[in-house]
């Protein structure tokens, strides 16, 4: 018999690629550059020029047999050996080799590291708003994501309902900054007031409790700030990477788990993902990919169109009257809807053709999310497009 849970799966529909389904479908009827499609995180410009060049010079110039070869299965060692140096430069933690797992993108990356630090029945901590695929990447280990409410004035942690929570079945915390869907970057103040609460915590229920960082936006950072490394506030960080949207690279499925070496077991923790990843099929990433990525670890695709983007549609906004958070970073505003209920707020956007994703699969009812990593172009012929929806709706 099949099984009966994947199955119901099928029905709990993903309200993005639902949206996305549909802009796609009207842009047949009008023609897609007249639907403005706010829905997916599709990074919208081109990858480096130097992963692409890096990519023919591997496939032109290296042993086929090498390239194309199983390759270990903790990532080839080269490329964990660059990784671990450029992680090593740049946050000053004492990173090797072993501490280094490739995997297939931040998804992979979440799916070991979940793995390595829960046994099933354990809960796992995110904050709101949050990824909604943090449930099945958590939920389908076994253990139990549990979400703790926004705090809405800036989308910070919500310590409050944070240490509500908190209980001696909690095994790890699941972070995201900068955030989708926020856009908001933690600040050294929460990461270290986080630091704190779990160290009190670790001693008082007597066992680790593991932060996994997801940081696929590390690099989409706005107004020249940079974005406080988590594991430089917390001891047992698990860092979990992506180049996805770094360097427009989300078809290649990329990433890497880094594991603090200061942490309980950093030494043998990528070597247990090795394990893990046998029995769940996602044994290494392919060699290509993993190559050209170690030639450029410090480069990203030109990333300067998503602040341009954040200025025109936070300035649009405010103006309009919308209560929104300013994002620090990523390529998503997170505006509060002028109806409770912002299903119904983005069903009726939909008329103006504007494709806007509702909140509460984010754990934020009454917000809705944009995704503005497409051309500033449309962004700024969206503009109209908005101010007659808003002003028709609810002036
Ligand atoms: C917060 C967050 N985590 C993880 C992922 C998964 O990224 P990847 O493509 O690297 O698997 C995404 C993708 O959109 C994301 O937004």
């Amino acid at each position: 018999m099949i099984n009966q849970k994947y199955k119901e799966m099928l029905n709990a529909k993903n309200i993005i690629r639902v949206l996305s389904e549909y802009a796609t479908a009207r842009g047949e009827e009008i023609g897609y550059e007249n639907v403005f499609d706010y829905s997916l995180g599709n990074p919208s410009v081109p990858c480096a020029d130097d992963y692409t060049r890096a990519v023919i010079d591997l496939h032109e110039h290296e042993d086929p047999m090498a390239i194309h070869g199983y390759s270990p299965s903790l990532g080839n060692t080269s490329v964990r050996e660059a990784v671990a140096a450029s992680l090593k430069k740049r946050f000053g933690l004492p990173y090797e080799t072993k501490h280094i797992f490739m995997t297939s993108g931040a998804a992979g990356a979440i799916a070991h590291a979940v793995r390595a630090v829960t046994v099933p029945g354990d809960e796992v901590i995110t904050f709101a708003p949050f990824f909604p695929e943090y449930n099945p990447y958590v939920n389908e280990t076994g253990a139990i994501l549990k979400v703790v409410p926004p705090r809405t004035e800036d989308f910070q942690i919500n310590f409050t309902e944070f240490e509500k929570m908190m209980n001696e079945k909690v095994q790890a915390v699941l972070i995201n900054s900068p955030n989708n869907p926020s856009g908001v970057v933690y600040s050294e103040e929460t990461l270290e007031r986080l630091s704190m609460y779990l160290e009190t915590c670790e001693k008082k229920y007597g066992h680790e409790i593991f932060l996994i960082s997801d940081e696929p936006y590390r690099e989409i950072v706005f107004d020249g700030a940079t974005v406080p490394y988590p594991a430089k506030y917390y001891k047992n960080t698990i860092t979990c990477y992506s180049f996805s949207k770094s360097l427009s690279l989300p078809g290649e499925r990329i990433g890497y788990v880094a594991v603090n070496p200061a942490a309980k077991d950093a030494d043998i923790i990528a070597l247990m993902c090795g394990q893990i990843s046998r029995g769940i099929g996602h044994n290494c990433p392919s060699s290509t990919p993993q190559l050209a990525v170690s030639r450029v670890l410090d480069q990203t695709s030109d990333l300067s169109v998503y602040e341009t983007n954040r200025n025109i549609l936070y300035k649009e906004l405010v103006d309009l009257g919308f209560t929104v958070v300013k994002p620090g970073g990523t390529f998503y505003i997170f505006p509060k809807a002028l109806e409770e209920d912002s299903v119904a707020f983005c069903n009726k956007a939909k008329n103006y053709d504007l494709i806007l994703v509702p909140a509460d699969g984010f754990g934020a009812p009454g917000y809705f999310r944009m995704a503005y990593c497409i051309d500033t172009e449309k962004v700024e012929r969206s503009l109209p497009a908005l101010r007659k929806f808003v002003n028709t709706e609810y002036h």
